[in-house]
């Protein structure tokens, strides 16, 4: 990592943000953000959203946002270089090259990894270990692998830790005397996001101690659902087929045979959320999973994770190992070619789908009509395309009952429901950080959205595919921007999602207004009701003139 990026961190980290944005625009709380008229175009409903623990902002009304130093840099017209220095100044953080008191997250990082790599170096028992791996110097030096020596104070016992930060990462354990080091005697794998920054590792055991994999905790800067390990060395190698692998020695292992695309979602289901990280970068994926009960799990999990995000731009396989192989012994057993010709005839996702309610060899119609009634259900979650067109021209059976694809009519009214329901599954991480403010509109959502709300909230890694079937809601109408959903950043999906909501408000507003003025009209309670009225005319208001904001930052 640059100078730059390290000491952008420090300042991202060190600065709060609403402190150094007060200093511009007045701000007001809002739930859990805070709230003011943005300094980057005319205004005079709030729409400036500060959001402290995430340490950015936000405009619904003219999309501007990032981190404190892109606001500094927009506000004084500096360039990000000099907003670092500017604010490193102001708040009085130290940018030069050696450590201070104050090490930020990703610096505690910097120096654990330093110290494993190392003590590996020095520990004849961990490089005999990844010898009996079979790693090469050239992988481990790629990888940064090391060791984290046996002791209990290796890391704890460090000067410049900020131990603060080194516990909430997961580095070391919180105890009466200060803390010490988690990750004792274990090879430890760091683990770095697609950008390349380092956020946290995995170490594991080794011998056959249990566990046999630890994780260091999802924090901050590691979010599990949005690391792909082996993504960065990936895109570095422009890789445009990504292999999916379920663990470390797989990726590494892959890697060092030359199938730089292979990246894992580490001790976590893969999501919606990674899908979309690959999706942005490859023109396929293939999902690779281990010969035993729980790869085949995992399989079918993942099958119905991808059902209903599945595009044309985006080719997927699935490839199971010989029972008891995982991609890592599978090519130490079997050679490097063997993978590769495994790789080429990895069964195409269109496949699996036809093949996921296998017939008896002599089906009788009411098992045919079995069967496809199972797969026009699949078929239900998957949004359009091509693909989808040429999996129901394969069975002639299910095109009758199968409308073409754009047939929603524009007169159709789009189906606001299924559309929320669906951000809310792709965005999981972004529901639960609006959980607070969300709760307060549960009362006004159609139940349906209420009902995904709390799953996503109590489960964030329920598919889209699971929650459909299984409250048996189908996924007919005007599925065709579902599939856009892929390309969205979460700022937009937010601004999606604020859109959704107010039109929900404005049902509410609409209902309650016509209450009052049919009570006014019987002359029931009037003065009453005409006091409430003018007070619902004002927030229809408000609402049209969000809706025009919201309406009006979307064409932009
Ligand atoms: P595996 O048990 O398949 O391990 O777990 P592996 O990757 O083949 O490891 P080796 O070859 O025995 O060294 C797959 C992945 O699941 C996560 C890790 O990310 C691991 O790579 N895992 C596994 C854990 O997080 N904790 C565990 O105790 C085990
Ligand atoms: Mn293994």
């Amino acid at each position: 990592m640059s100078k730059t990026s390290s000491h952008a961190t420090s300042v991202i980290d060190g600065v709060d943000i609403a402190e150094e944005i007060s200093k511009f625009v007045k701000l007001k709380p809002s739930k859990n953000e805070l709230l003011g008229l943005c300094p980057f175009h005319t205004e005079d409903t709030p729409s400036f959203y500060v959001n402290p623990q995430k340490r950015l902002f936000y405009c619904f009304g003219c999309q501007a946002g990032g981190n404190v130093i892109n606001f500094r840099a927009k506000i004084q017209g500096l360039s990000n270089a000099d907003a670092i220095e500017a604010l490193g100044k102001d708040y009085n953080i130290k940018l030069s090259g050696s450590f201070i008191d104050h090490q930020s997250h990703y610096q505690v990082l910097e120096t654990a990894l330093h110290l494993y790599q190392n003590t590996l170096k020095q520990s004849i028992e961990a490089q005999n270990y990844l010898q009996s791996r079979d790693l090469t110097a050239g992988s481990i030096q790629a990888f940064k692998i090391g060791y984290a020596p046996n002791g209990w104070q290796n890391l704890a016992g460090l000067k410049q830790i900020n131990s603060k930060h080194a516990k909430e990462l997961g580095l070391i354990i919180d105890n009466a005397k200060g803390g010490y080091d988690r990750f004792r005697h274990r090879i430890m794998f760091p683990i770095y996001t697609h950008h390349g920054s380092l956020v946290g590792f995995g170490g594991r055991s080794l011998g056959d101690e249990k566990p046999k994999y630890i994780n260091s905790s999802e924090s901050a800067l590691y979010n599990k659902s949005r690391i792909l390990f082996g993504l960065n060395q990936a895109l570095q190698n422009q890789q445009k087929q990504l292999i999916l692998v379920e663990g470390y020695m797989d990726v590494i292992s892959l890697h060092q045979a030359g199938f730089t695309g292979a990246v894992a979602s580490l001790g976590t289901a893969f999501t919606a959320s990674h899908f979309q990280l690959a999706a942005k970068y490859a023109e396929s994926i293939v999902f690779c999973f281990d010969g035993d009960e729980a790869g085949q799990k995992a399989a079918d999990k993942t099958f119905h994770t991808i059902l209903p995000l599945v595009r044309d731009q985006i080719s997927c396989y699935f490839l199971t190992m010989p029972r008891g192989e995982d991609p890592d012994s599978f090519i130490k057993n079997n050679g490097i070619e063997a993978f590769r010709a495994k790789l080429t005839a990895a069964r195409p996702f269109s496949t699996h789908l036809l093949e996921h309610y296998p017939l008896s060899s002599n089906p009788s119609l009411e098992e045919k009509a079995q069967q496809y009634d199972h797969l026009q259900k699949l078929l239900n979650h998957m949004p359009n395309s091509i693909l989808k067109r040429l999996i129901i021209e394969q069975i002639p059976q299910l095109s009758n009952n199968h409308k073409p694809i754009r047939a929603s009519k524009s007169s159709e009214k789009p189906n606001h429901n299924m559309r929320f329901i669906e951000l809310a599954f792709s965005y999981p991480e972004l529901i639960i950080s609006q959980k607070d403010s969300l709760k307060q509109y549960l009362a006004i959502l159609p139940s349906t959205v209420q009902l995904a709300i709390q799953r996503v909230l109590s489960n964030p890694q329920t598919s889209l595919a699971g929650f459909l079937t299984e409250e048996n809601i189908s996924f007919t109408q005007n599925t065709h921007a579902v599939n856009q959903a892929h390309d969205m950043t979460e700022q937009m999906a937010l601004h999606e999602i604020s859109g959704l909501l107010t039109h929900y408000q404005m049902i509410a507003v609409e209902q309650k207004i016509q209450e009052h003025m049919a009570m006014i009209e019987q002359n029931i309670n009037a003065k009453e009701s005409s006091e409430i009225l003018q007070k619902l005319l004002i927030v229809k208001h408000g609402l049209i003139k969000k809706k025009s904001l919201l309406a009006k930052s979307e064409d932009l």
